[in-house]
């Protein structure tokens, strides 16, 4: 009985310990100091941990296309390298102050699996700057990225240049004048142009597309949203058409 109580008591106070360093001000959130060495570990084996378990559940498409990564290369130029640079790009400012920094992609790729990198890149990473793609890209359009990171860490940055220049006009984030990326056309949640999505991509029977046609097909879906009026309320939220998204 007397355990129980000290285990009791011994509870309580690390819970008020807890609850009083909150309210303390004591820790400081700013970005700019570096996280200690404790923190990091604990956040870094969660996210590890989480990530794995949940790729298990993620079933990959063949990647092995070099339409996709064609695609794929385009879009990742236009979503990703502001914060996780490119072979021969760094960071653009709004990356360099990240903490936790975003890694090179080119050893995070030669280490993760297809599943992986795709769970990550549709669902972000809590309390990070990783940002949920899928918030505003269906499956289909994350894919094409997911198979050209599978190729980046063989690339150089020559080598990273020369896929770019083929993959003119690919993907649907084609270098075409649009705009560089995401202001444009992928507000697939917004007021209209998530209506008009939602019923365009409605018609397309579910595993009727392959990806095989996935470049074109995602290029001309948002092309065709992109020239909708701005939505005032960017309201994001998960692309719902119909299609089951949870693998
Ligand atoms: C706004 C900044 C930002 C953008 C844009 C961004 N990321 Fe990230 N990303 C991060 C940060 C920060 C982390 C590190 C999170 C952490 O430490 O857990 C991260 C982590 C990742 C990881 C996990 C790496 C690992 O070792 O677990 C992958 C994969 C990834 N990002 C892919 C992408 C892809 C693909 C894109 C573009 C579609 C993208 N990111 C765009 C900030 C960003």
């Amino acid at each position: 009985m007397k355990i129980v109580s000290n285990i009791f008591v011994f509870v309580l106070f690390v819970a008020l310990g807890v609850i009083g360093f909150a309210y303390s001000g004591l820790y400081n959130v700013g970005a700019s100091s570096a996280h200690g060495g404790f923190t990091n570990w604990l956040l870094s084996t969660i996210s590890h941990e989480s990530i794995e378990r949940r790729a298990t559940e993620v079933s990959v498409p063949n990647l092995d296309d070099e339409n996709l990564v064609l695609a794929g290369i385009n879009d990742f130029d236009s979503m990703c390298i502001d914060c996780h640079g490119a072979p021969g790009k760094k960071p653009a400012a709004v990356g360099q102050g990240l903490n936790p920094p975003a890694p090179d992609l080119s050893e995070e790729a030669a280490e993760m699996t297809a599943a992986e990198l795709f769970w990550v890149t549709k669902n972000g990473i809590k309390m990070t700057g990783m940002p949920a793609w899928g918030a505003t890209h269906d499956d289909d359009a994350l894919w094409p990225v997911v198979a050209f990171m599978t190729r980046l860490p063989d690339l150089d940055a020559d080598g990273y240049q020369a896929l770019l220049a083929r993959a003119e006009g690919q993907g649907h984030h084609q270098r075409d004048g649009q705009g560089d990326g995401d202001s444009a056309g992928h507000e697939h949640g917004g007021s209209d142009a998530g209506a008009a999505a939602s019923h365009e991509h409605g018609e397309t029977a579910p595993g009727a597309r392959t990806h095989d046609e996935t470049p074109d097909k995602a290029a001309h879906d948002h092309s065709s949203h992109s020239h909708d009026e701005p939505t005032p309320e960017k309201e994001v939220k998960p692309h719902d058409d119909g299609h089951d998204h949870d693998h």
